[in-house]
């Protein structure tokens, strides 16, 4: 009920996520070099103040959760240094089915590939679901690749089946493939062909289950990371329908790298775009406005290290107030004499605009 009510009124802050205490599965996707590994690793630093244990997985082929802790990360989860419950592992879907296509199931492989696109992707995505399932952590946050591979991984319980329904009907074709297959899907070559179908049917249902997982809202919920102009907006529109046509749950958005009118601002380029920023900003308000809407500035430095990630989560749960607001009397006169300035420039324009 309480969450309902969250969710009723938008806050402005990534607080929900962290109150949401049902939550185990949280995605965290967008655009390239928007903000996603930043924002995954604050949102798993915060949930690890609140959660028994947080585990923060990058399947992004290019990798950074190791740039932004400053620490090497494999696929096997690890400690995150200065954490007591925080691991972070980071995965790439393509290895593992290019070991298998060297070990010789070259043709059954590429049979499988051709006929499902994405299915080894698929199959290691799985494994590895199957395996973090069995760790037991609290919850587990995705530092996913940019919007289209995203789209592709959560698809795979689909893709699956029907690689699934696929070895079925290659068992009659290929002689022995069942062999094959046992190693494919990791299970070793003493089982029999029974004993092997009895162990695919037993994936399939972790998959299921899993899928049941990622469309319970209660479960799991998708965080879209954009900033504010068009090509993100755009994206992050196509996102949003992509996962509700996955009932997938999202209601946040953090908008990333927002130019706060701080300090009065005497740039033409910088006044310029915090214009074009404000409109943009305005739109995803607009579209989204059963969303809780994060904004996070714009820093002049790179956000790099735990000390810098932590520092920087303090705009994920309190709404970013320009300093000026809570300044000096000084500071107060300075701003209504640029806002003053600022209308003179409107009339004028709006003078010119009557005139034409
Ligand atoms: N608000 C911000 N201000 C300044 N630098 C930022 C901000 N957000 C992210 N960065 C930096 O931008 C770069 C890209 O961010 P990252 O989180 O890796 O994006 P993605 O994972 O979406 O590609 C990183 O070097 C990061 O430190
Ligand atoms: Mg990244």
């Amino acid at each position: 009920m309480a969450m309902a009510m969250a969710m009723d009124m938008p806050e402005g802050t990534v607080k929900n996520v962290l109150d949401q205490e049902s939550l185990k599965w949280v995605f965290v996707g967008g655009k390239g070099g928007v903000g996603k590994t930043t924002c995954s690793s604050i949102l798993s630093i915060l949930l690890s103040q609140v959660r028994q244990s947080v585990l923060v997985i990058s399947t992004d082929p290019a990798h950074n959760l190791s740039d932004a802790f400053q620490q090497r990360f494999t696929k096997i989860p690890t400690l995150v240094n200065g954490f007591s419950n925080l691991y972070a592992m980071e995965v790439d879907p393509k290895v593992e089915g290019d070991e298998l296509s060297d070990e010789g199931l070259d043709g059954f492989l590429s049979e499988l590939t051709n006929a499902i696109p994405g299915v080894d992707e698929a199959m290691s995505f799985a494994e590895m679901l199957k395996l973090v399932q069995t760790m037991d952590y609290s919850v587990i946050v995705f530092d996913t690749a940019p919007t289209g591979h995203t789209l592709r991984l959560l698809q795979f319980p689909s893709t699956l089946e029907k690689g699934l329904e696929k070895v079925m009907s290659l068992k009659n074709k290929f002689g022995g493939i069942m062999n094959q297959a046992t190693r494919l899907f990791g299970l070793g070559d003493e089982f029999s062909e029974d004993a092997m179908l009895g162990r695919l049917e037993g994936m399939r249902e972790v998959i299921e289950q899993v899928n049941r997982q990622f469309k319970d809202p209660d479960m799991t919920t998708f965080v879209c990371v954009c900033i504010p102009e068009f090509l993100s907006l755009y994206e992050t529109e196509r996102l949003v329908q992509e996962l509700a046509k996955f009932e997938i749950d999202a209601h946040n958005i953090i908008i990333n790298q927002v130019i706060f009118d701080e300090e009065a601002v005497e740039s033409k380029l910088l006044k310029a775009r915090i214009k074009m920023q404000q409109k943009y900003i305005d739109q995803f308000y607009m579209l989204y406005d059963d969303f809780n809407i994060t904004k996070l500035p714009l820093l002049p430095e790179e956000v790099c290290g735990v000390q810098a990630l932590r520092k920087f989560s303090e705009h994920f749960v309190t709404q970013y107030k320009p300093s000026l607001m809570r300044g000096t009397i000084e500071e107060v006169k300075q701003r209504i004499s640029i806002l003053k300035s600022q209308l003179q420039e409107a009339e004028a324009e709006l003078e010119r605009l009557q005139k034409d």
